[in-house]
């Protein structure tokens, strides 16, 4: 190993999923073998923690822009990033009452949707997500992930070669009513719906692994079988990533940066600090992504919205 492999230490967290990666300071440009270290890690590891890491937004945007390049904070952020930095998606019941007004919080959760990854309604969901924490809870708040590379080899021969074949739709906000909402929510799905057709298992551009590329926050149905149909073979899949061998739960402190592979985990924000009234504010950025490819090597396809392009 080389001098600067040996300072940059990976120790995994849990048996598939989540690797603490220590001996890296990210307010400065890295070093092309630390990039390279922190690329092999997402690969295998899928999400990876840093610890003591006081950035800025700026210093965030520049981490992230060592990986890919940056897109703007998300598709539906209206007014509600920091002033000076479209990049930075805000993570707290606040901003998200006042990205998607009250009833978004209250009926689903205070601090975002169920199982997901980010945004998967685009025809180019974002390939990275980068999320720090400025102020986190004395206890409680943590983010689950689970890899959906290990939970589609976990199920048997006949079941991934049915799956191999299926196509679903993703559609923001479909899954909690959000296209009846009153609020900005409603507003915004009704008028600019996100929806794309996605293969229910995604080739990683990367690694060429298989994943289950399906999430009940954003996927509706299954396309060409009936809803019943759609419904247990969703319900299966769901079942599947959640199964606790797949996962792995970070614990933040102010200061934490979780990096992962939207292509290939799954993350699940927090509820247990609700009733709690703790303060939980962390930011995220996520880097542009591309259109996912099905075993059979066809593309997704636009139902409509724009591609999430560099900010
Ligand atoms: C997110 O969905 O990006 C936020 C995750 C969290 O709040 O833990």
């Amino acid at each position: 190993m080389s001098a600067v492999l040996n300072r940059i230490e990976v120790l995994p967290q849990s048996g598939w999923t989540g690797a603490e990666i220590s001996g890296v300071d990210l307010r400065h440009p890295l070093p092309a073998e630390h990039i390279e270290a922190i690329r092999q890690a997402l690969h295998k590891w899928k999400v990876v923690y840093f610890r003591d890491q006081f950035l800025t937004h700026a210093q965030q945007i520049a981490f992230g822009k060592q990986f890919g390049d940056v897109t703007p904070g998300h598709p539906y952020e209206g007014d509600a990033a920091p002033k000076g930095h479209p990049e930075i998606h805000t993570v707290s019941p606040q901003a998200y009452t006042q990205r998607y007004g009250k009833s978004y919080t209250r009926k689903l959760s205070a601090n975002g949707p169920a199982w997901h990854a980010d945004v998967t309604p685009l025809i180019n969901p974002p390939a990275y997500s980068i999320l720090r924490a400025e102020v986190v809870p004395a206890y409680s708040g943590d983010t689950q992930f689970t890899n959906v590379a290990a939970a589609y080899q976990g199920l048997s021969e006949p079941i991934r070669r049915l799956i191999d074949g299926l196509r679903a739709e993703h559609r923001f906000g479909a899954n909690y009513n959000a296209e009846r909402s009153d609020e900005r929510i409603g507003e915004w799905v009704r008028n600019r719906p996100l929806a794309s057709i996605h293969p229910v298992v995604r080739v990683h551009p990367e690694t060429g692994e298989r994943v289950i590329y399906v999430n009940p926050s954003f996927t509706k149905h299954i396309v060409g079988v009936s809803p019943r149909e759609s419904r247990y073979l969703l319900d299966l899949l769901f079942d599947q990533i959640q199964q606790p061998e797949y996962t792995d739960r970070f614990r933040w402190k102010p200061g934490s940066v979780a990096f992962w592979d939207n292509r290939a985990v799954l993350h699940l924000a927090p509820r247990d600090f609700e009733h709690l009234n703790f303060e939980r504010v962390l930011h995220r950025i996520t880097l542009v992504g591309d259109v996912p490819v099905g075993v059979d090597g066809k593309p997704s396809e636009s139902i409509s919205g724009d591609p999430f392009l560099a900010a």
